[in-house]
């Protein structure tokens, strides 16, 4: 990973850390010296993300990320970190350096132009005689020429190295389309075609790149489709089917089907804000990304079981990201595609319109899991109904649902209102407990959010901490004798962020987040911030650094004494032969 300090330090300040948040979350002036707004990465009525212009960093008090301004691009933009220093080099206009290009994004930069070099081609056998079988099949699907064209799709012909002899003329490698999933290798150790006899998809990101493929089979002779496995450019469940396409859609609303055909045929229909999860079921990852875009999804999943429960998950996924749901009752129809072939796009247009809002569906969900005839279901579902209404923000919406509940089990409508507003106070108190308990927690308890990095030591991993914190806003304070040596440190993951910023020191090198973050993790990087995120007088600099070093050393002192003790024991249990 190797991007020059100063080019990423030059990166950062161009790139002012209010100014790119502000484009993703209303801040709200100043308390302190900190900006506060709704947290972009979970789903909050208060607002705990808080941005600390002095020091270019943000901190979320409730889920605890942080970071600079590249790891909120990471994290609001779905990116990895090379990836989130492109897009900001973009934003503010800035060269990327060429030789500053690490290994990974070179081979990155090699596989995405093979794949756009690949998809060309299957493009042009489509287009060729011998794509005269797949063109039947689009037409028997009812495909246009005009959308197979938006969509770039392609025909991977019948042969085991077509595309290899075409791309080993343009110069790529076998070991190149190998890692692109382009290639496989046979038992005597050639390299084979994956996409053979296939209708292709290509599947394009939101910045217009092609990560990957999705191959329809023409007939019966193997499964039905073939998809690009993970590779360097492709991660499927960060990525939608048709999102290139969806994201520039006037409408307000994300279609979200299950097909890949659904989505080509959705488009063909009008319906021009169509995706599909690439044959996964809708990930956390895939509902941020269309939240970015969109705040209203529609869900058109198959009409199956297995659909219902898809739609019942992607539901809980996308509501938590404040993100308002419908869901499509497919009647009659299989698919989306079935549907307006059957019915035409203007039935599924009026679908579109009365589909159900995400309260009515569940509520219905709950009402059919019991038998209201019999009392104690009938319990059961008020209670699970008025505790899922109860959760409501609207109060006019939790009172129209109320009298829904009310006629569903002939009772009066105060009775379910006020049982709903019951729960509601409850929950409300004990949240508000909930963040009070976090706010007071005694800073001994301090513990990484990450149960992997917990503190053996918590008293002096407070110090530990307080030192990194000092460090990092004075690196001239590394000459300050008597400093600890990395080693001395309890906690492994301070010790390791501790040796990083020594070493920095040490060879000259700058020491910003930038610099770090390149090197730790995102919970580590999120610890990081946190620790930095608290307040320290730099003006006591040196003496709250003393303060620190006696701690740790009285702390190892301990732990050595304790040690010795240990020994003693030891040695006198079998002196005395025990
Ligand atoms: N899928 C897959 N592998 C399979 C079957 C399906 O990866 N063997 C994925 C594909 O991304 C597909 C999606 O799951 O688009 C939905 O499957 P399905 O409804 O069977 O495919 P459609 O694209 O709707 O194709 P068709 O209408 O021809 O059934
Ligand atoms: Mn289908």
């Amino acid at each position: 990973m190797k991007f020059s300090d100063e080019f990423l330090a030059e990166l950062i300040e161009r790139n002012d850390i209010v100014d790119v948040v502000s484009s993703y979350v209303n801040l709200n002036k100043k308390s302190g010296s900190y900006m506060f707004g709704l947290c972009p990465f979970h789903s909050e009525k208060t607002a705990s993300f808080s941005v600390t212009p002095s020091k270019q960093i943000f901190y979320c008090y409730s889920c605890h990320k942080g970071g600079d301004v590249i790891h909120f691009i990471m994290e609001a933009e779905n990116l990895s970190f090379p990836e989130a220093v492109e897009f900001l080099a973009k934003r503010v206009g800035m060269e990327i350096p060429r030789e500053g290009m690490d290994e990974t994004s070179k081979k990155r930069a090699v596989l995405l132009k093979l794949n756009k070099d690949a998809a060309r081609f299957f493009n042009a056998q489509l287009n060729a005689p011998q794509g005269e079988g797949a063109r039947d099949y689009m037409l028997s699907r009812g495909i246009s020429r005009r959308v197979a064209t938006n969509f770039g799709l392609g025909f991977a012909p019948q042969s085991w190295d077509a595309l290899r002899r075409a791309m080993k003329e343009k110069g790529y490698s076998d070991y190149d389309m190998f890692e692109a999933g382009l290639l496989k290798k046979g038992q005597k150790g050639g390299f084979y075609d994956v996409f053979r006899n296939r209708l292709m998809f290509p599947i394009i990101d939101v910045r217009g790149d092609v990560i990957g493929f999705s191959g329809r089979i023409l007939d019966d002779s193997g499964p039905k489709y073939m998809n690009s496995p993970e590779s360097l450019v492709y991660n499927k469940s960060r990525n939608l089917f048709g999102l290139n396409l969806a994201k520039k859609s006037k409408e307000e609303y994300i279609i979200l089907a299950e097909g890949n055909i659904d989505v080509v045929s959705l488009h063909q229909a009008g319906f021009d804000s169509a995706v599909a999860s690439l044959g996964t079921a809708l990930t956390p990852e895939q509902a941020r990304l269309i939240s970015h875009y969109k705040n209203q999804v529609i869900i058109a999943y198959d009409s199956d079981t297995a659909g219902m429960s898809a739609a019942k998950r992607a539901i809980g996924i996308l509501e938590k990201l404040d993100v308002k749901v419908k869901v499509l009752r497919l009647e009659g129809a299989k698919d989306p595609d079935e549907y307006i072939k059957k019915k035409g796009p203007d039935a599924f247009r009026q679908l579109l319109s009365g589909s159900e809002n995400q309260v009515d569906y569940r509520l219905r969900n709950v009402f059919e899991k019991y038998d209201l005839s019999i009392d104690e279901q009938k319990v059961e579902f008020l209670k699970e109904a008025t505790d899922m209404l109860s959760r409501l923000p609207g109060s006019a919406e939790r009172q129209v649902y109320a009298m829904r509940v009310a006629s569903m089990t002939g009772l009066k409508d105060d009775a379910i209102i006020n049982e709903v507003e019951r729960r509601r106070k409850k929950l409300l108190s004990w949240n508000r407990k909930k963040f009070e308990k976090e706010q007071t927690r005694p800073v001994r308890q301090m513990q990484p959010e990450d149960r992997e990095l917990r503190y053996e030591n918590p008293q002096s991993a407070v110090a530990e901490e307080g030192i990194i914190r000092l460090l990092y806003l004075d690196p001239a304070l590394a000459s300050t004798p008597g400093l600890p040596e990395p080693e001395q440190f309890s906690s492994q993951v301070l010790r390791r962020i501790y040796a990083l910023m020594r070493e920095r020191i040490d060879r000259g090198e700058m020491l910003n987040n930038a610099a770090l973050s390149a090197e730790l993790s995102s919970s580590e990087m999120s610890l990081l911030v946190s620790i930095l995120q608290r307040p320290e007088d730099l003006s006591m600099g040196s003496t709250a650094l003393r303060d620190y070093i006696n701690r740790i050393h009285e702390q190892n002192e301990f732990n050595t004494q304790t040690l010795d003790l240990r020994d003693l024991t030891e040695k006198l249990r079998k002196k005395k032969g025990v």
